[in-house]
């Protein structure tokens, strides 16, 4: 999988983002035959979506009425393999920042609306290639479910894009591996989805349920997300034991190979 041009979009509000830190991860690997374009919107001048149709005007084709940082996202989509959406779960879906550069991506659709393979409307692609998408995502509460909707999301835009879903990487109870004693303990599930990517051209469902596996049980880590937050000596001191007593337990696990 040589030359292989990635667009990778870090979504988070957040300075210190977490995400981030697991988008790099899973970039790690492919860095030796990958082309990596790496944007963060928080950081970039994009407006948002006008609505005013200039991309799909005949006299305009392809070109947006707003010149702005998002000229140099649309440049790197052109020629990439695979996209690559990393952002934190907002109020169980995209955050803002992230979905604000999506809706710029209407300009790579064309206005006419045809029929979907298998049922309902769709519109032709403006900039044809075979690329693949994979989602990132990390959230505050500690089931998986949580990510049902951002999921679904993400395969209808899969479906209305032509990017071929080619797999998630979702780490629920994220508050549990930021700047705690676990930190780190889930680094190397998720090196491991890069380089099952790079291996596969996918990342499995084995794998998201790998890294979905924790060494605590929702009840410890609902108490250790509540005691953080109250943040007073005693729950300070819950906090340190409890987080003992889950490290032995990940030590263990680990000893057992
Ligand atoms: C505005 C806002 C909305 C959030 N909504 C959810 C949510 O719906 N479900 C959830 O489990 N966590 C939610 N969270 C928690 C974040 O998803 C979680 O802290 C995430 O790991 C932050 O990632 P980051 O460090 O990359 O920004 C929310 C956090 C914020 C600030």
């Amino acid at each position: 999988m040589s030359e292989l041009r990635v667009l990778a979009l870090s979504g988070s509000p957040r300075p210190q983002s977490f995400t981030h830190h697991m988008l790099e991860l899973f970039l790690e690997p492919l860095s030796g035959s990958a082309e990596v374009s790496l944007f963060v919107p928080r950081k970039m001048n994009i407006g948002p979506c006008l609505g005013c149709f200039h991309c799909w005007s005949r006299k305009t084709p392809g070109e947006c009425s707003q010149k702005d940082d998002f000229a140099q996202i649309i440049e790197a989509y052109k020629s990439c393999d695979l996209v690559v959406l990393a952002a934190p779960l907002y109020v169980f879906g995209f955050p803002a920042t992230l979905k604000n550069v999506l809706d710029r991506f209407f300009i790579t659709l064309e206005p006419d609306q045809l029929p979907l393979e298998g049922g309902g409307t769709t519109h032709p692609k403006r900039y044809q290639r075979r690329r693949r998408a994979v989602l990132i995502s990390s959230c505050g509460f500690p089931e998986m479910e949580n990510f049902d909707l951002l999921r679904e999301h993400f395969r209808i835009i899969c479906k209305h894009t032509g990017w071929e879903n080619a797999g998630e990487v979702l780490l629920p109870a994220a508050g549990a591996y930021n700047g705690t004693p676990l930190a780190g303990t889930k680094d190397r599930l998720l090196r491991a989805t890069g380089e099952e990517f790079l291996r596969e051209g996918r990342v499995s469902g084995e794998t998201l349920a790998a890294l979905a596996e924790a060494p605590f049980s929702h009840e410890e880590y609902r108490n250790m997300a509540n005691w953080a937050f109250k943040g007073s000596l005693l729950e300070k001191g819950k906090m340190v034991a409890l987080t003992a007593k889950i490290m032995a337990r990940v030590k263990k696990k680990q000893k057992e190979g």
